[in-house]
């Protein structure tokens, strides 16, 4: 299904986030279906709702990647370190760096020649890891980037040329329909030259129950993760839903491997959010975010078909989750 936004094309890019975030969520209010931006599930809430996700059992991709990175980070790092020369190691989506903190830890004490720049749209994570990693890492080089991912995977092309290894990791790739996905990673390799590397985390599929569990967990903090986006609505666009009103639905299909996440609108209700009034009919839902598990050959596919060659692949001991390296051709 295509999210289109008539709303957010027009913007400008003087436009500042908040004008920015108005617009995105009144277009897909206004929209058929009724749809969200998952990226705006990230506000201080909500980064702390999602720390508590990471820690619940039902929700395992934090721990499988945990698991790959911790007990596998020798063989990771001399994929990544190749043949030995400097390097610039691209983090994409930072956040706290929690898992990547097992692999910069492993190169510097093994004496590898690499700066690390995280991405982060967040600006406090950007400071955050500027200022604790040089105290929890002594001897790291880092140079935190803000910004949109590719803009700032520009500016590290302009501060080196040294080569680069990107890290995509979390199963982020998830967020996005499986075209998305591809359009992605074909500009991701726009902007790397041949011999750069990615490293990607991807959630693979499994047993429905063991997905479809992990996005409706028992203590239901999905669905407060989701809620959220409804209450960060009220606080900083001055909207007035009735968080009640609505409840968490997700699904799993085991055929296609897409985890999709709802709202459903319990009531006929009107909602007001700046001068528009919103409104739902009862049982009309709202598209929140999907989270696509591949099978492992579409990892290699998808490898192919934007440019780059599956080099090595990692494993947690269930196989629910891989850590891929490519190359860009
Ligand atoms: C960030 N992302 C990979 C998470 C996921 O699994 O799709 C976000 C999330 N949504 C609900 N639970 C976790």
């Amino acid at each position: 299904m295509e999210y289109t936004s008539t709303v957010t094309q027009q913007t400008t890019a003087n436009t500042s986030i908040d004008d920015r975030f108005l617009q995105d969520v009144v277009a897909g209010l206004t929209s058929t279906p009724k749809h969200l931006e998952s990226k705006y599930f990230y506000d201080a809430q909500g980064d702390k709702i999602f720390q508590e996700l990471m820690n619940c059992e039902e929700y395992y991709p934090t721990n499988c990647e945990m698991e790959i990175f911790t007990s596998q980070t020798a063989e990771i790092c001399k994929a990544i370190i190749a043949d030995g020369d400097a390097f610039d190691l691209i983090e994409l989506g930072a956040g706290d760096a929690t898992k990547s903190t097992q692999l910069l830890k492993y190169l510097i004490d093994n004496e590898a020649d690499f700066t690390y720049l995280p991405i982060d749209i967040s600006d406090n994570v950007i400071s955050y890891l500027n200022i604790t990693l040089p105290v929890t890492l002594p001897g790291i080089k880092i140079e935190g980037l803000n910004g949109e991912y590719f803009d700032m995977l520009k500016k590290a092309a302009a501060i080196s040329n040294k080569r680069k290894v990107v890290m995509f990791l979390g199963s982020n790739i998830g967020n996005m329909q499986v075209a998305d996905a591809e359009g992605f990673c074909k500009e991701l390799r726009n902007n790397l030259s041949t011999g750069d590397m990615v490293l990607i985390g991807v959630d693979l599929k499994k047993n429905p129950a063991t997905v479809l569990a992990a996005y409706n967990d028992s203590e239901g903090i999905t669905k407060r993760f989701n809620i959220n986006l409804l209450e960060r609505i009220n606080r900083e666009l001055g909207g007035d839903f009735n968080t009640r009103q609505f409840d968490h639905y997700a699904m799993y299909d085991p055929e296609t491997g897409s985890c999709k996440s709802y709202l459903i609108s319990l009531a006929d209700q009107e909602v007001k959010i700046g001068q528009e009034i919103i409104s739902f009919q009862k049982d009309e839902y709202i598209y929140m975010e999907i989270s696509q598990k591949y099978a492992v050959e579409q990892v290699n596919e998808m490898a192919g078909k934007s440019g780059f060659k599956p080099l090595d692949r990692f494993f947690d001991n269930k196989k629910w989750f891989v850590d891929a390296v490519w190359t860009a051709e």
